[in-house]
């Protein structure tokens, strides 16, 4: 019989220790499948919520969001479409399928994200007088990692009430301070576009704006790539090949 401390021995634990922890994690990764699609779901929600700046009381995530109304955006006319189920659709995948999306060519793809869905889902909180808020998806490249957020406007469709990424991986301290509250606080009550102009105007400048600029805001220091291409994706979506169509649509009442 092969001693304790032999090769063959050795080698046999290892294989069976690696068996049993590979089985461990597969399982955990199937039975936990279910919780961690809802958890991204939740994420979502959540993000979609603190960028429009609505509250959630005693964590009862579904209770706020029952505030919000998903609608599908048909991105090539600017008006809404019922040609998907919107509580179905995923609009990352539909950026992927060539059949769901539309290559942008190098002059458009300011924000490098290469396609576009063609159908982009968006959400409204309505009040009285119509539209309260507009929170719009973004994305875009940064330094090291494609940055996914999303924008809220008030009901002028101009001001910004809130500004946020929910994944992304540029640098903690450098272009992570995406994240950082005082950063994406600067933001609100910052308008999109110039008075009369559908081009946007917003954008990140190098250092800090000045508390009267109307479209500036402060650059993340160390991280000017990151901060261009902040500059750039806000740019894309809030441009004549984003959002600015529909945005003129439902000014005009015509979404
Ligand atoms: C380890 C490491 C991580 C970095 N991460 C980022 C980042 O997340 N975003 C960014 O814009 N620059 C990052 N940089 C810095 C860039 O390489 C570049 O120097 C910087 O964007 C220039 O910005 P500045 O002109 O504001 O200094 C990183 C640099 C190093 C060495």
């Amino acid at each position: 019989m092969a001693s304790k401390d032999s090769v063959s021995r050795t080698v046999l634990v290892a294989l069976v220790l690696c068996v049993i922890c590979s089985v461990i994690v597969s399982t955990a990764a199937v039975v936990l499948k279910d919780q961690q699609v809802a958890n991204a779901a939740n994420e979502k929600k959540a993000n979609i919520l603190a960028a429009a700046g609505i509250e959630v009381v005693n964590g009862d995530l579904d209770a706020a969001f029952a505030q919000v109304t998903p609608m599908l955006v048909d991105m090539s006319t600017g008006k809404y479409s019922d040609a998907a189920d919107v509580n179905n659709y995923d609009d990352r995948k539909a950026a992927k399928d060539p059949a769901l999306s539309v290559a942008l060519t190098g002059d458009q793809d300011i924000a490098s994200i290469r396609r576009q869905a063609k159908l982009r889902t968006v959400y409204l909180v309505q009040g009285d007088n119509g539209i309260e808020k507009l929170i719009l998806p973004v994305h875009g490249y940064g330094l090291w990692s494609t940055l996914y957020g999303f924008i809220a406007l008030e009901g002028d469709l101009n001001t910004v009430a809130g500004f946020g990424f929910y994944s992304h991986a540029e640098t903690p301290g450098l272009g992570g301070e995406v994240d950082n509250p005082r950063w994406k606080a600067v933001w609100n009550g910052k308008q999109v576009y110039a008075t009369g102009s559908s081009e946007p105007a917003i954008g990140l400048i190098k250092g800090k704006a000045t508390a009267d600029s109307k479209h500036d805001i402060d650059g993340l220091a160390g991280a000017t790539l990151t901060s261009n291409g902040v500059s750039n994706l806000v740019r894309f979506w809030m441009g004549k090949d984003g959002f600015a169509p529909f945005i003129a649509n439902l000014k005009a009442g015509e979404a």
